[in-house]
């Protein structure tokens, strides 16, 4: 039996996921990452400390399943996107990478903006600059820590700083490429244009692949911390949201993805390079070769439960608190909650934007609360969902749900009955590195294509209806969520300058 390795970098931790050549997952182990935040609104992470919980996660992985690092065939990677990995001439670390929820880049986003004009830098990256991105960090350096800069020559996201240390070479996968918002959308590789817009040196940035290329060999050294076979090729793989799609089958148009992870999204499989001509959707190259995608992220999804929780309810699970929660209507008689917590992407690109509860009255009680907050996410995503069923992409026929906020009946009666349509789970429940340990499958000739790969090994398990009731109140509910943000966003700003 063949075997494929996924590695997942994410913020949380690193996993290390091994399947076989049917698609079985046969282990998983994974080691936890810290996160710093020096200053308000900073987010940051120590890249040799991902290395060590990705080499110690291999290691337990193989160990865990009983395989030896001779039979994994290839390896395929994801990990969280934009983050900042600025290393020097011989690939040491420079600075903590810069992450995907740090906000401190507004005024280089603006910068940005305002060199190559708004609509042609869209017409370009698919984007508008948001301070999630990876180009406006560079940037940020650029004007802050001149020292730094100055001995910069070398980018990589987090993923492939791993992909550094396992194989010696700067590479880097085409959705990942097109996150850092420096690519030219149609041509799949670095805008010249951008770059020199930007001031920065095009030798910086490394060669890019399709998600199933293969990119490297594992080195002597990797070989020998991680116990995988020297020469052991590594795939491109893709960023975390295009190799969750990968994972859970989200490949072609119509099969929509909504991840309910800390972040929130909604994906759709685009089979060009479409874009949204205000930029509230998110324009990215797919992991599947030659496929593009479209993306809402909202920043607080099941990150505002965890924090409700965690600051108001920490002695109570996530469970019990589901349960209590159905004891409050939908639409919670009248409350409301805003999740935007960190700021928010789509569909308002705006790091000050709050959280916020509205409607409390003596009759809430924490049932009402915890159920507004689980609302109110699926709003959110409401809001990304009917861009992208706005974007002439055609019928949506499935949407497939995963992530931890979509584990719970509660959640997923919830979202179906806002979004009002049937969601699906399926069997792959760590989508992200199952889907970069299909890439991996698929670059080593295990199945004939990514979608092929998906068929043969994703499997529907469950569907989730709307419900008729629910649905009258929610559409009730949703115009009211929705003239919040525009009402609040000045007072919002306002409390990020007391
Ligand atoms: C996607 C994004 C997040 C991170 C989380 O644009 O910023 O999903 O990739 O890991």
């Amino acid at each position: 039996m063949d075997y494929f390795l996924g590695i997942d970098t994410s913020t949380t931790s690193s996993k290390a996921l091994l399947i076989d050549s049917n698609g079985e997952v046969i282990a998983v182990a994974s080691s936890p990452h810290t996160l710093q935040t020096p200053k308000p609104l900073w987010s940051e992470q120590n890249p040799l400390e991902w290395w060590d919980a990705v080499s110690a996660s291999i290691k337990s992985v193989l160990e865990k399943a009983g395989v030896s690092g001779e039979r994994v065939v290839a390896v395929g990677l994801t990990g969280q996107m934009h983050g900042l990995v600025l290393l020097d001439k011989a690939g040491n670390v420079l600075r903590p990478a810069i992450l995907w929820n740090d906000q401190r880049t507004q005024s280089q986003c603006d910068e940005i903006h305002r060199r190559i004009g708004k609509e042609k830098f869209i017409q370009i990256t698919g984007n508008v600059a948001l301070t999630g991105f990876t180009a406006p960090k560079i940037l940020w350096v650029q004007e802050n820590e001149p020292e730094v800069y100055a001995k910069a020559k070398h980018v990589l996201l987090p993923k492939d700083y791993i992909r550094l240390k396992l194989t010696g070479e700067y590479a880097m996968d085409k959705a990942d490429g097109a996150g850092t918002v420096l690519f030219d959308l149609k041509l799949r590789n670095w805008s010249a244009e951008v770059l020199s817009a930007l001031g920065i040196d095009a030798a910086w940035m490394p060669r890019t692949f399709e998600g199933t290329e293969f990119t490297g060999h594992i080195t002597e050294e990797a070989a020998a911390l991680t116990g995988l076979k020297v020469g052991t090729p590594i795939a491109a793989g893709g960023g975390d949201q295009a190799a969750q799609a990968v994972g859970v089958g989200a490949v072609e148009a119509g099969i929509v993805g909504l991840t309910v992870g800390t972040s929130g999204v909604i994906f759709a499989t685009t089979p060009s390079a479409l874009i949204e001509p205000e930029g509230r959707l998110h324009a990215f190259c797919h992991a599947v070769p030659g496929m593009w995608h479209f993306m809402g992220v909202m920043l607080s999804a099941a990150g505002s439960l965890q924090w409700y929780r965690d600051t108001l309810a920490p002695d109570v699970s996530f469970d019990d608190l589901a349960k209590e929660a159905e004891s409050a209507p939908a639409g919670c008689e009248g409350l409301l909650f805003l999740p935007y917590l960190s700021g928010e992407r789509t569909p308002y690109p705006d790091p000050l934007a709050r959280g916020s509860f509205i409607g409390l009255t003596l009759r809430h009680t924490r049932a009402h609360m915890t159920r507004a907050v689980l609302d109110g996410v699926a709003f959110g995503l409401k809001d990304s969902f009917t861009l992208i069923q706005n974007a002439g992409l055609g019928e949506i026929t499935q949407v497939r749900a995963s992530g931890g906020g979509t584990k719970g009946a509660l959640w997923r009666q919830i979202l179906a009955s806002v979004l009002e349509a049937e969601l699906v789970t399926v069997n792959t429940s760590e989508g992200a590195a199952f889907g970069a340990a299909l890439l991996a499958g698929v670059g080593a000739g295990a199945w004939a294509d990514v979608p092929t790969a998906c068929k043969e090994t994703v499997r529907i398990t469950g569907q989730t209806l709307p419900d008729d009731e629910q649905m009258k109140v929610y559409r009730k509910m949703y115009p009211i969520y929705q003239d919040l943000y525009p009402t609040l966003k000045s007072s919002f700003a306002k409390l990020s300058s007391t």
